[in-house]
């Protein structure tokens, strides 16, 4: 059974194949008009009319990165209006065998990096997620099956402090893993610029941007960007100019 689900997902993998994409990091480019929103996209097509919502990335305040946003109850003086939100796992990962830093969490530092802007990672309340590949491909997809809504661990720091959020996670399964979720419908992102990035092995985005926009309607949600995971683990110098030109075209300097 577990190795039928596997199967699956390992074929549908290979036939969309992340190296198979144009560019050689297999990263799928950002939209041509990288602040172009969701909202506006969808705005367009359901009544033909353009959104005048405006979305804009401010220039961070200052290029130190603070990290452990974390800490629970911790009130971290913040200097800068950018967070970066992700979830990612370590231990066996499709094409990349054991790894010690998960692919997503690996572009969420450069965004941080890039920005300026302050980490958050996404930690399961009770860590139940399997080590081996296979086994993790079986919860993730009974998960998404019972639209379960997995806890995690401490709370976001106070989303009043922020006006854009990056935020990511690896594609399981076609979509964003549950637990995110969770995180889109526990805390109020009204107001904020949503900016969604995945790492994946050939499904790209798989829609996160539409997805966040529903699952956040009052926040600005702009075209996202998607990172092939073996590159995020294997070819970080070319991952990095792609994270880093993306960034600019948001309106964030090198
Ligand atoms: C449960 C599971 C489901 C996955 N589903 C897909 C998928 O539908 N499409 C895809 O391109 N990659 C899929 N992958 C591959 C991951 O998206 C990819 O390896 C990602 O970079 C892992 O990131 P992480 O190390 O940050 O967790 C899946 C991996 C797992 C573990």
């Amino acid at each position: 059974m577990k190795k039928g689900v596997a199967l699956l997902l390992a074929t549908v993998l290979m036939l969309t194949g992340c190296g198979s994409s144009s560019a050689s990091t297999g990263t799928t480019a950002p939209a041509e008009t990288a602040k172009e929103t969701v909202k506006e996209t969808v705005e367009e097509t359901q009544t033909g009319a353009v959104s005048t919502a405006a979305a804009t990335t401010e220039q961070p305040e200052d290029d130190g990165k603070k990290s452990a946003a974390n800490a629970a109850g911790t009130e971290t003086e913040s200097s800068t209006d950018t967070l970066v939100i992700y979830f990612s796992r370590t231990g066996e990962q499709y094409t990349v065998g054991v790894i010690e830093k998960g692919n997503t969490a690996i572009v969420a530092e450069m965004i941080a990096e890039g920005t300026g802007a302050e980490l958050f990672e996404v930690l399961p309340e009770e860590d139940y997620y399997p080590y081996t590949y296979d086994e993790l491909t079986d919860v993730a997809k009974k998960e998404q099956n019972e639209k379960a809504r997995p806890a995690y661990r401490d709370n976001l720091p106070d989303l009043s402090s922020y006006s854009t959020i990056f935020i990511g996670a690896p594609v399981w399964w076609g979509d964003w893993p549950m637990i995110m979720y969770t995180v889109f419908e526990n805390n109020d992102f009204s107001g904020k610029t949503l900016i969604p990035f995945s790492t994946h092995e050939g499904s790209g985005l798989s829609g996160f941007d539409k997805k966040l926009q529903s699952a956040c309607p009052d926040a600005e949600v702009l075209k996202g960007l998607a990172v092939c995971g073996n590159d995020a683990q294997n070819g970080q110098d070319k991952v990095r100019e792609t994270v880093n030109s993306w960034l600019k075209e948001l309106g964030f300097s090198d």
